[in-house]
């Protein structure tokens, strides 16, 4: 572990490995009658569980949390969507409550999941970085999200991978940030970037909880880098997770007894403990 995270983790020890700077930077949402709360579920890397956490993550707090929550799919790529149940629209409006006011609460769809809704994603978030840098509004999406607060126990984005301006906003708006790790130097080395960053730019940033993500004991390569971190959650590689894009459904609907099934159901309740710690 680097010294900057082993600084950060220190603080959240025997908390699930959650790590932790609490920062208070959500004065306005205080006096919501709804604790809402924003869980980012973001990586610099591709590919390494973003979906597949948020997806199966808000599910849990719908299904077995009895939370209200939205799913915010950010990413063009609409994977998220899709899983859910979403079919793409002939017009590609996702980017209009970024350009052009539209309020989210006209493109929100219920999903066959009770208690979960979606903001779906689809190919008209691709310019979204440029769109967002060049509105100058640095809380452009913190602002959106406070817009449906009220409506919301739980809002999860699912972000697209990179260190962009929509990353730069996800930061300032969350109350959470969870992080899928392959456990390998390089997703480490990804997770190390992402905490460098945060702690530069980003001061008093959400807590941000690392989640070791497709795990294979099988693997030497895994049992090592997940010996270094013996306290972040883990879920296991999982063919019922490969099984969602079949069923269009989180694991919890047809499998939750599952490993990965009851590894989501941990986390989520991992997550909730969290934030019940955040201060507004
Ligand atoms: N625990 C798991 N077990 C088996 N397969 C998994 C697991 N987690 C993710 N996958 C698979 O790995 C692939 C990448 O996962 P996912 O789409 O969630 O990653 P991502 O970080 O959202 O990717 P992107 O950066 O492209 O948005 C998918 O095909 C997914 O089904
Ligand atoms: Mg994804």
């Amino acid at each position: 572990m680097s010294a900057a995270l082993a600084e950060l983790f220190h603080k959240g020890k025997g908390d699930e490995g959650a790590n932790i700077d609490i920062f208070v930077h959500k004065g306005e949402q205080q006096q919501m009658a709804r604790d809402s709360k924003l869980v980012a579920i973001y990586s610099l890397k591709g590919g390494v569980g973003k979906t597949t956490l948020s997806v199966n993550l808000a599910a849990e707090s719908a299904l077995r949390r009895g939370k209200k929550t939205l799913l915010w799919d950010l990413d063009p790529q609409s994977a998220a969507s899709f899983i859910l149940g979403h079919e793409p629209e002939k017009k590609a409006r996702a980017r209009s409550v970024f350009e052009r006011d539209v309020s989210p609460d006209k493109l929100v769809q219920k999903t066959a999941v009770p208690g979960l809704d979606l903001l779906p994603a689809d190919i008209s978030l691709r310019g979204l970085d440029g769109l967002l840098a060049s509105l100058g509004k640095k809380k452009r999406l913190a602002k959106l999200v406070e817009s449906i607060s009220d409506q919301y126990d739980r809002i999860f984005l699912d972000c697209p991978p990179g260190l962009t301006e929509t990353s730069e906003q996800m930061m300032r708006a969350a109350d959470i940030i969870i992080v899928p790790v392959i456990p390998s130097p390089l997703s480490q080395r990804a997770l190390d970037d992402v905490v460098a960053h945060l702690k530069e730019y980003h001061k008093g940033h959400a807590p941000l909880l690392p989640v070791f993500s497709m795990v294979d004991r099988r693997r030497n390569l895994h049992v090592t880098a997940m010996s270094a971190n013996p306290d972040w959650p883990r879920i296991p590689m999982a063919s019922a997770v490969e099984q969602m894009a079949v069923h269009r459904s989180p694991v919890g609907v047809f499998a939750h007894r599952s490993p990965a099934g009851e590894a989501f159901h941990m986390l989520s309740g991992a997550i909730e403990r969290k934030l019940s710690k955040v201060k507004d």
